[in-house]
């Protein structure tokens, strides 16, 4: 919640839709949440949100068993925003008519605003909007008002003002909508009335807060990955408690070059934080001595981190808190709010849960985006605010075959290139993932000099994506490719090719195992 308490709650109708609306609303530094479909209007009157956004979703209200809005929700004095699926459902719950006129939109529509709209103000006459909807709204509610129409859509937008309940059917929350932003602060600080009070400063403050309540004088144990969200929720809890915090760091020997020293540099050298640094490359490489299958890797060194992170707490027997970085899309996604999953996700890093500890989850209200600004505000280092996600299993799915330590060495260094390169052409934080695979079952002849070589080759795996969900080969320029292809070549031991993947996912995925 935010310092004074405003929220404006996102009712989901279709998850991804749903998240981007409540970040942009945040963008517009107003806290907002996101509630299940199946929300009561008792559960928001005890809310006392300053506002509702019905999210986009299903492409019909007609399809039977497609979700419903509690219709006492309108009643309930709170200002409501139905966005296209929640815009059709505004129109069908309160009495008007959503038919499927065979002439969905989809896509960049030109929207005409065509009466006076407190919701739209001052948008030029015609403006490009993104829509995508099968069924239309054909005819408003009464006491609605309609103030913007497309050519194949006659209530584009429609409007009660009285009772502060509004409809639109483009989606004002994507890019492509050009001043769909605009819109969305209309109703949040015309219609509603919230003020732009959500900053990472406050939240910073806030959680301090929040941390020292349920912690009180009692040790914290914080397990540190590497990654963005255990080092910002470890720092934050740092700044809120001090020495009662201390991070243990599984150094697995599958981590990236400098990776290790980064992590006990920053939080030793620079937070004086205590940390305790446990260096078991040797018995990871042991336990994955001789196995290839992917799976059987995540799940041995999943196993071992968990015995070696154990082993480790158990040294601290006072501690009775447990810091996770659990972010608020992995709430959601785990479906109820008030239970978070531990982040177990096929995770190194994921926890039993037998062991006694409470949890600390400083981020669980954060997105991604806001958890790096956290960062950057608390003074972390901009490698680990923006580091691209890491499996956890780390280096041992990117070896094709079994785990040794030449391997690991191998990969290491022709990694480090890459990250170096595409650090070099400013294209590291563009690219949602870059990194090299070693494929250690393969050999292919080569020539060096006078002499044939019989090596292993790299691949380089570059890509974009959102979420990880879907993702797009980077096109690279051929000038980094190049430099990439001589410099691994020339700088790697053991390796005498160097090739590009260039598959999407799907029907690839990202990692190579
Ligand atoms: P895939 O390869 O399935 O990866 O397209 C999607 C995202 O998940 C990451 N990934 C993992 N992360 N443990 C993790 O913590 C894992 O075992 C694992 N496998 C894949 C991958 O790097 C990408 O960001």
């Amino acid at each position: 919640m935010s310092e004074d308490g405003q929220v404006v709650l996102v009712v989901d109708f279709g998850a991804q839709y749903a998240q981007l609306i409540a970040r942009r609303v945040r963008e517009a530094r107003v806290y907002s949440e996101i509630v299940p479909h199946t929300i009561t209007a008792e559960e928001i009157r005890a809310r006392r949100p300053a506002g509702l956004i019905l999210s986009g979703g299903p492409k019909s209200v007609h399809v039977p068993g497609a979700p419903q809005l509690d219709p006492h929700i309108y009643d309930a004095d709170v200002p409501l925003l139905g966005i296209c699926y929640g815009a059709q459902l505004v129109a069908q719950q309160l009495g008007g008519e959503v038919s499927p006129t065979g002439k969905g939109e989809y896509g960049r529509t030109s929207l005409a605003v065509t009466n006076s709209s407190r919701i739209l103000g001052d948008l030029p006459p015609t403006s490009n909007v993104w829509m995508s909807h099968f069924d239309s709204i054909t005819a408003a509610p009464e006491g609605f008002a309609v103030t913007a129409s497309t050519a194949e859509v006659p209530v584009a937008v429609l409007e009660d003002s009285g009772r502060a309940i509004y409809g639109v059917q483009f989606h004002p929350e994507v890019a492509h909508t050009e001043r769909g932003q605009q819109v969305l602060e209309r109703f949040l600080f015309d219609v509603c009335g919230c003020r732009p009070t959500w900053t990472m400063t406050n939240v910073i403050d806030s959680s301090m807060e929040a941390i020292r309540a349920q912690v009180g004088k009692e040790r914290v144990i914080c397990g540190l990955s590497g990654g963005v969200d255990s080092a910002v929720a470890a720092a934050l809890v740092h700044r809120a408690v001090g020495d009662q915090l201390t991070c243990v760091f599984v150094d697995t020997g599958m981590m990236r070059e400098g990776e290790a020293e980064q992590v006990t540099e920053t939080f030793r050298g620079q937070f004086h934080v205590e940390l305790v640094h446990v260096k078991a490359a040797d018995r990871f490489i042991e336990a994955l001595n001789d196995i290839d299958d992917p799976e059987r890797k995540r799940k041995i060194i999943g196993e071992t981190f968990i015995r070696v992170f154990e082993e480790t707490a158990s040294q601290f027997e006072d501690a009775r808190f447990l810091v996770q970085g659990t972010l608020y899309p992995d709430i959601i996604e785990s479906g109820t709010s008030d239970a978070a999953k531990i982040k177990s996700h096929h995770n190194v890093g994921g926890l039993p849960e037998d062991m006694n500890f409470e949890l600390v989850e400083p981020l669980r209200n954060l997105f991604k985006d806001e958890v790096r600004t956290v960062g950057e505000e608390l003074g972390l280092p901009e490698e680990i605010v923006w580091r691209q996600p890491f499996p956890g299993p780390g280096l041992a799915v990117r070896i094709i075959g079994t785990i040794t330590r030449e391997r690991l060495e191998t990969l290491r260094a022709a990694d480090a290139i890459v990250t170096e390169e595409i650090r070099r052409a400013g294209l590291y934080r563009e690219l949602w993932q870059s990194f090299a695979i070693l494929p250690a079952t393969v050999h292919s002849v080569g020539v060096m000099g006078d002499e044939r070589t019989y090596a292993h080759p790299i691949i380089i795996r570059a890509v974009t994506s959102d979420d990880a969900m879907t993702a797009d080969w980077a096109r690279l320029p051929y000038e980094v490719l190049e430099r990439l292809s001589s410099r691994i070549i020339n700088e790697v031991p053991g390796v005498n090719r160097v090739a590009f993947d260039i598959t999407s996912k799907p029907p690839g995925t990202i990692e190579w195992e």
